[in-house]
C-alpha cells in the first residue's frame, strides 16, 4: 500500500510514512547513465519524452510515494538567457557573474510558455503517465540562485554574495526579489500543468546567521510563499545545515520544512512548531555503509519522528552517485513496513 504523500504534507493520516528521495533520478542508476551518455543534463530537461522517462525511473524501480520533476535549479536562469554551464562533479558555472546594479536588467521576467515551452509539456506528460502518484515540481530558492550568480559557481564560504548583502542591502534585496519572481513563475507553470506539490531548494541558506536570514532573506521568502499559497498546492522549504535558522524558516509560510541530518527530527519539530510537516533526514552518506547500519539509521529517523502526523521520509540531501539502487529500494520497503508495525 503506498503511503499518501499529499496527506502527510497536510499533517493528516497518511496510511504509513511516505518516502521519496531528493535526486532520486541520477548517476547512481545504470539506466540514467545510459541516457546521459546520449544527452547532456540540460538536454534531458528540455526533451519531454526523455525527461519523462528519467523522472519515472525511480518511481518504478524504488516504489517511492512521489515523483520529482527531473530538472535543475539553473533551468529558469538559462530560459531568460543567463549564460551558464554545468560542470561535472562541480556544479553550475556562470559565464558573467552578477557584479552590480547594471546586471539587474539581465534578470528579465520569465514567461514560461515562451522561454521554456518544454516545461509545461513535460509536466503534463509525466502527470499523465504517473497515474495516482503525485509529482513534485521544484525551483531554487532566491538566496541559493543568487549565490551561484554572484559567486560565479559553487562556493564554500559565500564571501562575495554575503559581501554584496552587507555592502549594498538594497541591491541585494532587488536581486533576491527578481529571483523570487523567476522562481514563482517557474513554479506556477509547473502547478498549472499538474504538479501536486512544490519544493523550494534553498540549499545554501544555512550559511547565513539567523540575523542575516531574518533581515535579508525571510521577507522575500514570506512574499514568495504568500504568492505560492494562491496556487492551491502544498509547499516544502528545504535547506542544508539549517538547524540554527529553523524557527525563522518556519515563519516563511511553507507547509513543510525539509531538514538535513545535522539535527534530530524531534528537535527540528520543536524548533519548527507543530503546524509544519517535516521532511527528512537520513544522512545520504550512510547509504554507502552496510545494511545493518542503514537499517539502524532508518529506524532512528522514524523513532525521532514518533507518531506525529506529517512526517515525510527523505534523505538530508541528494542521493550520492555511489549509492546502490538496491539499498534505496530496501529503505523504501523498510519505511513502509516499519510504520505498518507500529
Ligand atoms: O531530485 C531529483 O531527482 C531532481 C533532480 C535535480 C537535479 N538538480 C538534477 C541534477 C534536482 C532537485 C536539482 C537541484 C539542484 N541543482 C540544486 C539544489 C539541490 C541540492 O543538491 O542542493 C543545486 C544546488 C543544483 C545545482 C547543481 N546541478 C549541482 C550542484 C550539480 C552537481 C554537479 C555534479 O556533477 O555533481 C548539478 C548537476 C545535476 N543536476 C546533476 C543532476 C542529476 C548531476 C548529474 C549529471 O550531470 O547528470
Amino acid at each position: 500500500m503506498p503511503a499518501n504523500f499529499l496527506a502527510a504534507l497536510r499533517r493528516e493520516p497518511s496510511g504509513g510514512t511516505p518516502v521519496w528521495f531528493m535526486r532520486q533520478a541520477g548517476r547512481y542508476q545504470a539506466e540514467y547513465r545510459e541516457i546521459r551518455a546520449k544527452h547532456s543534463l540540460l538536454e534531458i530537461c528540455a526533451l519531454p519524452d526523455v525527461c519523462t522517462e528519467v523522472t519515472l525511473l525511480p518511481v518504478r524501480q524504488l516504489g517511492v510515494d512521489a515523483a520529482i520533476l527531473f530538472s535543475d535549479i539553473t533551468v529558469p536562469l538559462l530560459a531568460i538567457g543567463i549564460d551558464l554551464r554545468i560542470e561535472e562533479n562541480v556544479g553550475p558555472i556562470i559565464a558573467e557573474p552578477f557584479a552590480g546594479a547594471k546586471d539587474l536588467v539581465r534578470l528579465r521576467d520569465l514567461a514560461p510558455s515562451e522561454d521554456e515551452p518544454f516545461l509545461e509539456a513535460t509536466v503534463r506528460q509525466i502527470v499523465k503517465e504517473l497515474g495516482p502518484t503525485p509529482l513534485i515540481g521544484f525551483a531554487g530558492g532566491p538566496f541559493t540562485l543568487a549565490s551561484y550568480l554572484v559567486e560565479g559557481g559553487p562556493s564554500r564560504q559565500y564571501l562575495k554574495v554575503k559581501g554584496l548583502m552587507w555592502q549594498d542591502p538594497a541591491l541585494f534585496r532587488r536581486l533576491l526579489e527578481r529571483l523570487a519572481d523567476l522562481t514563482f513563475k517557474h513554479l506556477a507553470a509547473q502547478a498549472a500543468a499538474g504538479a501536486a506539490a512544490l519544493q523550494i531548494f534553498d540549499s545554501w541558506v544555512g550559511s547565513l546567521t539567523p540575523h542575516d536570514f531574518a533581515l535579508h532573506v525571510l521577507p522575500v521568502m514570506q512574499d514568495l510563499f504568500a504568492r505560492l499559497r494562491a496556487l492551491g498546492v502544498p509547499t516544502i522549504y528545504f535547506g542544508v545545515d539549517t538547524a540554527g535558522i529553523l524557527p525563522l524558516m518556519a515563519k516563511a509560510g511553507a507547509d513543510a520544512l525539509g531538514v538535513d541530518w545535522r539535527i534530530d527530527l524531534d528537535a527540528a519539530w520543536r524548533l519548527a512548531g507543530t503546524r509544519h510537516a517535516i521532511q527528512g533526514n537520513l544522512d545520504p552518506a550512510l547509504l554507502l555503509g552496510p545494511w545493518s547500519e542503514v537499517e539502524g539509521g532508518v529506524r532512528r529517523v522514524l523513532a525521532a519522528a514518533g507518531s506525529r502526523p506529517g512526517h515525510i521520509f527523505n534523505l538530508g540531501h541528494g542521493v550520492l552517485p555511489k549509492t546502490s539502487p538496491e539499498i534505496l529500494r530496501r529503505v523504501v520497503d523498510l519505511v513502509h513496513e516499519a510504520r505498518a508495525e507500529t
